[in-house]
C-alpha cells in the first residue's frame, strides 16, 4: 500500500508492449564490466538535442545515464534519479523506454527538467515564442508605465532591490514584458518551454542579459561596464536555437514524474525502483546552485529572502538541523578529522555532508528492489588542501547502510565541455579547480 502522498509508478503497468531488452540475471557482474570499461565518454555525442537547452552547473554526459540504464535495466522498469539536477538521467530514460521518477529541492533544476521530458510541438512553441516577443516589444514601446508597475508591485522591497543591483533598468522593463507574455499563454507546455528560454538568456556562463559577470564558475560580481544585450532580442535568439534543438529530438512518450522532493526522505514505495542512477553535490561546502540560480527564479515569482533560506534544502548546507546519529565509518571519520586538523568548521561542513548522503543512501537503499543497482557519480574535492575521498567514503557509506559495492570506476571529466559549479569563494585554488579533473563512479547492489 502507497502512504499518503507517496507517488506511485506501477512498476508492472505499461500501456503497450516495449520491445525486450535483456538483463543479465547476475546484474553485479554485468555493472562491474561496465565501471571498469571506459567512463570518460570523450568521444560520445549528445543524444538527443533536448539536453542542451539550459546551462546547469555539473551535469553530467548523457552517455553515462544511458550507459547503465541500458544495461542494468530492461524497456517499462522505472529509474529513480533522486537528485535530478537538468534532468539528463530522465531524458535518458524516456529514450531507451523506461519510466522515470526525477527529484530536486532546487526550483530551477524541477522547471528544467520538466520542460524536457515533456517538450512541447516546436511548431507551436515557435509560433507563441514570436508572439510574445512581438507583443512585449509592443508593451515596451507604447506602454512602460504598465511594465514600471509591474516592477513596483510585484517583488518584495528586498528582491526589488536585488533587481535593481543586478539588471540594468531597460532589461528589467524587457524581462518583465517578456514575463507577462509567458504567463498569458495557455498552454501548459509550451509556458514551461518558454520560461526554460526565458531563463537562458539570465543564468549563463557569462551571466548572460544581467550585469553579473561569469555567473557559472565564480561568485558573481557586478560589471561595472558591461552593456546588456536586449533581453527580448536574446529571448528570440535563445528561441530559435530551443525550438531547433526540439525538432531535431526523437520523441518517446515515456512515463516520467518529476517531482519535488528532498533525496533524504523519498516520497516512494519501498522496493519500488529498478536501477537508481544519481550525481549528487560534491563534497563540503563549494557548490552553491542556488546563487546562480536565484537570478532567474526572482522573475518567476520566489523572493530573495524564501530563496536563501531554501538553500538550507540541499544536502549538505544546513548545519542547524539534527543529521544522522549514528557514527560513519571509521575511513570517513578519518577523513572529518585530518579536515579538522586544519580547519575545524569545514570538518563541521564535511561531516554534515556525509551523513547527509548516509541519508541519502539508506533512501536509495529503501526504494530500490532487492538484486537491483545503484549508481552514485561524484567528484571529490580539497577543503584545507586534504582531499576529501568522496568515491571512496561514499563506497564505504553505502557498504554501512546495506549495498554491496561492486566497484568504484573513474572518470576524466572535460572540463571545456561542461558548465561547472559555482564557487562559494571565488579564488581559483578553491576545491573547485583542484577537484574537477576526475570523478568517481560508485556501482552498488542491493
Ligand atoms: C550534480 S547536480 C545533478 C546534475 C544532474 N546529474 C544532471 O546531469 O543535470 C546535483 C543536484 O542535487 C540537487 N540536490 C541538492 N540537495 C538535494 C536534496 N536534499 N534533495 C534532492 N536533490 C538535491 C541539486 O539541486 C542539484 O540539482
Amino acid at each position: 500500500m502507497a502512504r499518503q502522498g507517496q507517488l506511485v509508478i506501477d512498476p508492472h503497468s505499461s500501456s503497450r508492449q516495449l520491445p525486450a531488452t535483456s538483463v543479465s540475471p547476475c546484474l553485479a557482474e554485468v555493472l562491474r564490466d561496465l565501471l571498469q570499461g571506459d567512463l570518460d565518454f570523450a568521444e560520445a555525442s549528445d543524444t538527443s538535442g533536448l539536453h542542451n537547452l539550459h546551462a546547469f552547473p555539473a551535469k553530467y554526459p548523457p552517455a553515462l545515464p544511458r550507459l547503465f540504464i541500458e544495461h542494468l535495466t530492461q524497456a517499462g522498469e522505472v529509474v529513480l534519479d533522486p537528485m535530478v539536477g537538468s534532468g539528463t538521467t530522465m531524458v535518458e530514460a524516456a529514450l531507451l523506454e523506461r519510466k522515470g521518477i526525477g527529484s530536486d529541492v532546487d526550483p530551477l533544476a524541477l522547471l528544467l527538467s520538466q520542460a524536457k521530458v515533456d517538450p512541447p510541438d516546436p511548431a507551436r512553441a515557435f509560433q507563441s515564442g514570436l508572439g510574445v516577443c512581438n507583443r512585449a516589444y509592443m508593451t515596451l514601446t507604447r506602454n512602460s508605465e504598465r511594465l514600471q508597475q509591474e516592477l513596483r508591485q510585484r517583488f518584495d522591497e528586498e528582491t526589488r532591490g536585488f533587481l535593481s543591483y543586478w539588471f540594468a533598468p531597460q532589461t528589467q522593463l524587457e524581462l518583465m514584458a517578456l514575463l507577462l507574455e509567458i504567463e498569458a499563454e495557455p498552454d501548459a507546455s509550451i509556458r514551461r518551454f518558454l520560461r526554460l528560454c526565458f531563463s537562458g538568456i539570465i543564468v549563463t556562463k557569462s551571466g548572460g542579459v544581467s550585469l553579473a559577470i561569469d555567473l557559472a564558475h565564480t561568485r558573481p560580481h557586478r560589471a561595472k561596464d558591461k552593456v546588456p544585450r536586449s533581453a527580448i532580442e536574446e529571448f528570440a535568439r535563445r528561441l530559435r536555437k530551443n525550438v531547433a534543438s526540439i525538432e531535431q529530438s526523437e520523441r518517446r512518450d515515456g512515463q516520467i514524474a518529476i517531482v519535488y522532493g528532498d533525496a533524504r526522505s523519498l516520497p516512494l514505495q519501498d522496493n519500488s525502483i529498478h536501477l537508481v542512477i544519481t550525481s549528487p553535490p560534491y563534497a563540503g561546502d563549494a557548490i552553491d546552485y542556488m546563487r546562480a540560480h536565484k537570478f532567474s527564479l526572482v522573475w518567476f515569482g520566489y523572493p530573495v529572502g524564501v530563496l536563501a533560506s531554501h538553500r538550507r534544502a540541499y544536502l549538505g548546507s544546513d548545519t542547524l538541523r539534527p543529521a544522522a546519529e549514528e557514527p560513519l565509518p571509521a575511513p570517513v571519520e578519518r577523513v572529518i578529522t585530518a579536515v579538522g586538523e586544519v580547519d575545524t568548521h569545514k570538518a563541521r561542513v564535511l561531516d554534515r555532508y556525509y551523513r547527509d548522503m548516509m541519508l541519502t543512501m539508506r533512501e536509495a537503499y529503501r526504494v530500490l528492489q532487492p538484486g537491483r543497482c545503484a549508481i552514485f557519480v561524484v567528484a571529490s574535492s580539497r577543503m584545507r588542501g586534504v582531499d576529501t575521498r568522496a568515491g571512496e567514503c561514499l563506497g564505504e557509506i553505502a557498504q554501512s547502510v546495506g549495498f554491496r559495492v561492486v566497484g568504484i570506476g573513474t572518470r576524466r571529466i572535460h572540463r571545456d565541455r561542461r558548465m561547472m559549479p559555482v564557487s562559494r569563494h571565488g579564488h581559483s585554488c578553491s576545491g573547485i579547480e583542484q577537484r574537477m579533473h576526475e570523478e568517481y563512479v560508485v556501482g552498488l547492489v542491493k
